[in-house]
């Protein structure tokens, strides 16, 4: 393989593509770096470019926001182009949001090889979203790169050569072990010394009037015991304002870059969230996460990590809080390859073929 085209497109997608790029670059191959648009808030894209060291994308397909459909259509009508023009040897794609899928159909269909990194998670639940890329996706990808067995077993029931499969670990971690330094060096900022952190921003949870209320009065009762620390994804922002819902006991911030994230992630009590990296993330940390959904794509992280799914359960969220300040939190382990390496392992595969 000589020439590797990277397409990215939001928020997590950056943290996922910065060692790999790296590590490629290390090899000396040629890459082209493609921004599908799809986030496109500095504060969600452009200070991770920054913070991650990766370089200016070639081309920015600046699609922005829209249905899923039309999202996702758009990302394809001006990504072909680009394929047309730069013919890589292969192209990489991350994770499971829309730029994944959409990058991974347009170059299934010119014959250009597909690698996906993060292949082989399933909740088993298509209301997801993320589901549907992850599922497709796979389908359509040459090279699987898994970040824990469970990913490796899905992907062999659902009939994937098993010689397409590779093991490499979770690449989220490199980004993590890598800014660790940076992270527990930054200012505390007037952060409270005990709190909790929260992130919340699936469909399930914020589109539905009832359900995001309910869960923002949960939290404001936590509040009365435990500070929280509540960065807050546009998409909920806008709900937030769009169904009127009073917010006033919570203290809403803006996203936050990922180095001071990852900062208040090491020194929260707790962390609670609906996020899928954030899972991982935590259970690499050893700090307790409380997930707000029924089901995971990252079983791992209950099985060996920190993370207990509480579901729409508000009563077991606040039992679980209550464990976690009294000191009897989960203990968990590090997952296997999940040690900074797998930008490496990727890399060294591609270098090989
Ligand atoms: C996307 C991914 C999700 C991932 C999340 C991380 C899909 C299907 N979902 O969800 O898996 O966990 O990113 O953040 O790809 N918006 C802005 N500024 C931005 C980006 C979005 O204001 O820079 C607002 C827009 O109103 C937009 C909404 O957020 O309509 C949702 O953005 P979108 O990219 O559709 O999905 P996310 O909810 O961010």
């Amino acid at each position: 393989m000589n020439h590797i085209l990277h397409v990215v497109g939001a928020r997590p997608n950056f943290v996922k593509a910065a060692p790999v790029l790296r590590a490629i670059r290390e090899r000396g191959m040629r890459q082209t770096l493609v921004h599908t648009g799809q986030h496109y808030d500095g504060n969600m894209s452009d200070v991770f470019f920054t913070q991650l060291d990766i370089p200016e994308p070639d081309f920015n397909l600046e699609v922005g926001s829209g249905s899923h459909a039309s999202q996702t259509a758009e990302i394809m009508r001006r990504f072909e182009p680009v394929v047309l023009e730069r013919k890589p040897d292969l192209t990489l794609v991350y994770g499971d949001v829309n730029s994944t899928v959409a990058a991974a159909l347009v170059c299934s269909k010119l014959l250009i090889p597909v690698g996906h990194v993060e292949a082989g998670l399933r909740s088993f639940d298509r209301t997801m979203p993320e589901e549907i890329n992850r599922i497709v996706t796979d389908r359509l990808s040459d090279v699987l790169f898994t970040p824990s067995e469970d990913g490796d077993a899905n992907l062999l029931r659902e009939g994937v050569p098993k010689e397409r499969i590779h093991f490499v670990g979770n690449v989220m971690i490199d980004s993590l072990i890598r800014l660790l330094p940076a992270a527990r060096n930054c200012p505390k900022n007037g952060f409270p010394e005990r709190f909790a952190l929260v992130t919340l921003h699936r469909p399930s949870n914020v589109d539905d009037f009832e359900t995001l209320r309910e869960l923002l009065n949960a939290l404001a009762r936590v509040s009365k015991d435990l500070n929280i620390v509540f960065p807050v994804h546009p998409r909920t922002r806008q709900r937030i304002t769009e169904f009127g819902i009073d917010s006033q006991n919570l203290r809403l911030l803006d996203p936050l870059p990922y180095i001071e994230f990852l900062s208040l992630q090491t020194r929260a009590a707790v962390v609670i969230t609906d996020s899928g990296g954030i899972q991982e993330e935590t259970t690499y940390l050893g700090v307790p996460c409380l997930t707000l959904r029924p089901n995971t794509e990252r079983p791992i992280t209950v099985t060996s990590g920190t993370n207990i799914l509480v579901g729409d359960d508000r009563g077991r969220l606040i039992a679980e809080l209550g464990k976690i300040m009294e000191g009897k939190q989960k203990k968990g382990v590090t997952p296997p390859l999940w040690d900074g390496r797998t930008g490496d392992r990727i890399a060294n595969i591609l270098h090989g073929v």
